[in-house]
């Protein structure tokens, strides 16, 4: 079975060709990073834009990489949400067109069942149950995965995410948009104990995250400088947040593979592409015998080859959309296609 994935819920405009859910035969991904940049963040009504722009030449090269025709798809995938819904609206409006002009069967997919399923693209086997930390621009929640399809939340953000909150740092320091890298590599030159900033909710005692008061920790501790900081101090702040911030999606995440007894946790989301994440995360896991796995870098931001894989579970089901489909902003992951928004 060969599904289209189309994803365009935030600034990436991304369609991929996936063969029976587990083979990348194309992963086609435009970033509007650059368009956002000089914003500190993505600017919706730009990103749509962009998205009707970039979407056909996106999509024309995805099938000529993976050497298909559009007549050799059994399927298209699309996400539905959550995400910016003039974003979504772009994506989902031509993915009906699509796969109406072509008879194809049609699924809309949740964007964090996505992240959840883009392991598969690379391990053939994920232990069930499993703990996933979903963690990006948009999201921070733990969840139990009882297997395809099925999620329960076992905690989430009271406000930032982690990614958002590592973009917000980065503004502050000047590092531009989306600034998760740019601190990853800023902070390994840096020492995280220079400046300790407080982890919230880290002894809360739930599964619960709390990500703006270390924001604001960073703010105050610039603002207090009184100066713009020197490139030390900035590789500083960035080691020292960097470390607050692993520390709690570590605990909290640790805690939740010891309260279900899972063997295996997942990372997954833009956030998992973080190098010292990783391997604290496998570091603290692996004391009490959990397995920490998580997709390739490529495959934890966003991309439409993650939408494919989880769409071609469902097609497989028998799922289908109608023509009826619509875009959600929000979209809690195990609701029904059809949650309000
Ligand atoms: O999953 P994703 O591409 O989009 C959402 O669904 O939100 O995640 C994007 C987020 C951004 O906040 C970005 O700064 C963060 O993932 N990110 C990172 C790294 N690479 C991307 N955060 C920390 N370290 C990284 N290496
Ligand atoms: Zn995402």
């Amino acid at each position: 079975m060969i599904v289209l994935g189309i994803e365009t819920s935030c600034d990436e405009t991304s369609a991929a060709v996936v063969r029976d859910g587990s083979a990348i035969l194309s992963n086609v991904v435009a970033s509007q990073a650059a368009l956002h940049d000089r914003y500190g963040g993505v600017v919706p009504e730009l990103a749509s834009r962009r998205h009707v722009e970039t979407l056909v030449p996106v999509l024309r090269e995805a099938l000529e990489k993976a050497g298909v025709g559009a007549s050799d798809l059994d399927g298209v995938a699309v996400t539905n949400g959550p995400g910016l819904i003039g974003a979504l609206l772009v994506g989902v409006s031509f993915a009906k067109a699509f796969a109406w002009v072509r008879g194809l069967p049609l699924v809309g997919v949740n964007h964090l069942e996505g992240h959840l399923t883009a392991i598969r693209l690379e391990r053939e086997t994920v232990v069930s149950p499993h703990v996933a930390l979903l963690v990006s621009g948009g999201h921070t929640s733990l969840y139990r995965v009882d297997g395809f399809g099925e999620y329960a939340e076992l905690g989430r953000t009271h406000d930032d995410a982690a990614g958002e909150a590592f973009d917000k740092v980065a503004k502050m320091l000047g590092l531009g948009y989306p600034g998760g890298a740019a601190i990853e590599r800023l902070a390994a030159e840096g020492d995280p104990a220079a400046i300790r900033f407080p982890r919230p909710q880290r002894r809360s005692g739930d599964l619960s995250f709390s990500f703006s008061g270390l924001k604001t920790a960073v703010a105050n501790h610039l603002a207090a400088l009184g100066r713009s900081p020197t490139d030390r101090e900035i590789r500083e702040v960035c080691a020292g947040f960097q470390a607050a911030a692993i520390d709690v999606l570590v605990e909290k995440t640790a805690r939740a593979a010891r309260e279900t007894g899972v063997r295996e946790v997942l990372i997954a989301g833009g956030v998992a592409a973080n190098g010292a994440l990783r391997r604290e995360m496998a570091r603290v896991l692996a004391e009490s015998g959990v397995r920490a796995v998580h997709p390739s870098p490529a495959l934890c931001t966003d991309n439409a080859a993650m939408i494919a894989a989880a769409g071609s579970r469902r097609i497989a089901r028998g799922e289908r959309a109608g023509l009826d489909l619509n875009a959600y902003s929000r979209l809690p992951l195990g609701s029904p296609a059809r949650a309000s928004g």
